[in-house]
């Protein structure tokens, strides 16, 4: 069943502010009937029907879209993806969004990434990979610094160290290979050259063979302004990227993304979903610094309230293999989201917390509130993570959206609310 069926059944897999973007997109889909979401939060349950069934849960989520004849499952996250989700709907004669476990390898083996760029002449950064201590001990010992070790696995973003000095490489090989501080993720070691420049996250969507890119956007990884402090998940994203200009765009369609999807079907390991390439601007030209295989969180808060076309209408494509005849298209103005974080996360911090003014954003046209740690209590809703909502703003241009995004952070309030108070600053350097 695919094409223009309508009344359908979604089912989304996660339960953060980037599955929360995702199914505010789907909600506005004419086609959909009924949205469904595992185990979703607080905010996703004011559009969606949460059930408690963890992103993890196989058995559970395949046997849920059976039952209430799920028409297209999308899968948010990177676990579930690089677990193989995809391919037990699919064998269950479901439809499913998002890359088989093969090909969603692409994020979940940096080695192997590293690898397919390699073999295929895609720019990226020059690297070796370990699967012994002592042999990447001895390579670092003769290597130069800064340097940057990579944990071959998932590690929610964190399995990656940037060593100033050999001391630090060496804490850095025994915390990832020995210590397991990222569990398997550390069984393989990538040690990559330390490159400098501005990042760009580009998202685009992928059907096998063709690709169509969605708008740049920029995340902000540190957790204190001026990018101090601990990697995060994000802490905020501005789009579009000023920095991404045509020539860097022309650079990418030429030497990296269609390049990425033929590598991969050339390996086959055909991609069917989203390819989000992280990439340094670096004075020799952009380089890829990571895939993954899913919308980033926070760019898909910002990218995805910039999309025109209807959101099933796209994925459908890519499933089928005719996203050649889809004419992506976003609107012609700028987006930016500050996370409201729990004051102390990446760390600790307390959870629980009532969260009040939710409502402000009611009927306000261009701006959102993406719940990300949230739960529905007797109480209302309350904190229940360190990255809380995220609060997206557009405007005609990225100092109107910051402007009007900053403006909307103070229409909520919880006892430990922590933001940056410089996403998007970058931008007053363009
Ligand atoms: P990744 O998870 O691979 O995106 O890495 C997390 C962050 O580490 C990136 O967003 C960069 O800021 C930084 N990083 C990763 N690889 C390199 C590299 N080769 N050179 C400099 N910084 C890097
Ligand atoms: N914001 C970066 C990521 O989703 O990996």
């Amino acid at each position: 069943m695919h094409g223009g069926k309508v009344n359908m059944k979604v089912l989304i897999v996660g339960s953060g502010g980037r599955e929360h973007a995702i199914a505010t997109s789907v909600a506005k889909s004419p086609k959909v009937d009924k949205i469904y979401c595992a185990p979703g939060n607080a905010g996703i349950g004011l559009i969606a029907e949460c059930v408690p069934i963890g992103a993890m849960e196989f058995d559970k989520i395949v046997a849920f879209a059976k039952e209430k004849e799920i028409d297209l499952t999308i899968v948010g996250m990177d676990d579930p993806l690089v677990g193989g989700l995809v391919d037990e709907l699919n064998n269950a004669g479901l439809r499913a969004f998002g890359p088989k476990k093969n090909a969603a390898i692409l994020e979940g083996s940096k080695a192997f990434s590293k690898d397919l760029m390699k073999k295929y002449n895609i720019p990226t950064a020059a690297y070796e990979t370990f699967d012994d201590a002592d042999a990447a001990i001895a390579y670092l010992e003769k290597a130069d610094f800064p340097i940057v070790l990579k944990a071959d696995g998932l590690a929610l973003g964190k399995g990656v160290l940037i060593c100033n000095t050999l001391e630090e490489a060496k804490d850095g090989v025994k915390s990832i290979m020995l210590d397991k501080q990222f569990g398997s993720a550390g069984n393989r070691l990538v040690v990559e050259e330390f490159m400098t420049g501005r990042e760009v996250s580009v998202l685009s969507y992928v059907d096998g063979k063709t690709i169509k890119t969605m708008t740049s956007a920029q995340d902000h990884k540190r957790a204190k302004d001026g990018d101090q402090g601990l990697n995060t998940g994000g802490m905020g994203t501005f789009s579009p990227s000023p920095f991404y200009t045509e020539e860097v765009d022309e650079f990418c369609k030429k030497y990296i993304y269609q390049a990425t999807v033929d590598a991969m079907a050339a390996e086959g390991r055909e991609f069917k979903g989203i390819i989000f390439f992280g990439l340094m601007l670096t004075e020799k030209g952009p380089r890829v610094l990571e895939y993954n295989a899913r919308f980033g969180d926070p760019e898909a808060q910002v990218v995805l309230p910039r999309m025109k076309n209807d959101i099933i209408e796209v994925m459908e494509a890519c499933i089928d293999g005719t996203l050649d005849t889809v004419d992506l298209q976003f609107e012609d103005n700028a987006a930016v989201c500050v996370v409201l974080a729990s004051d102390g996360y990446p760390v600790s911090y307390e959870k629980g917390l009532l969260i009040k003014g939710l409502e402000k954003f009611d009927g306000k046209d261009g701006y959102y509130c993406f719940h990300a740690g949230t739960k529905q209590t007797e109480e209302g809703i309350v904190t229940n993570g360190g990255r809380v909502l995220g609060i997206t703003a557009k405007g005609k241009d990225l100092k109107e959206a910051r402007a009007n995004a900053y403006e909307a952070t103070k229409w909520v309030e919880f006892a430990n609310k922590y933001m940056r108070n410089d996403i998007g600053k970058a931008i007053d350097e363009a």
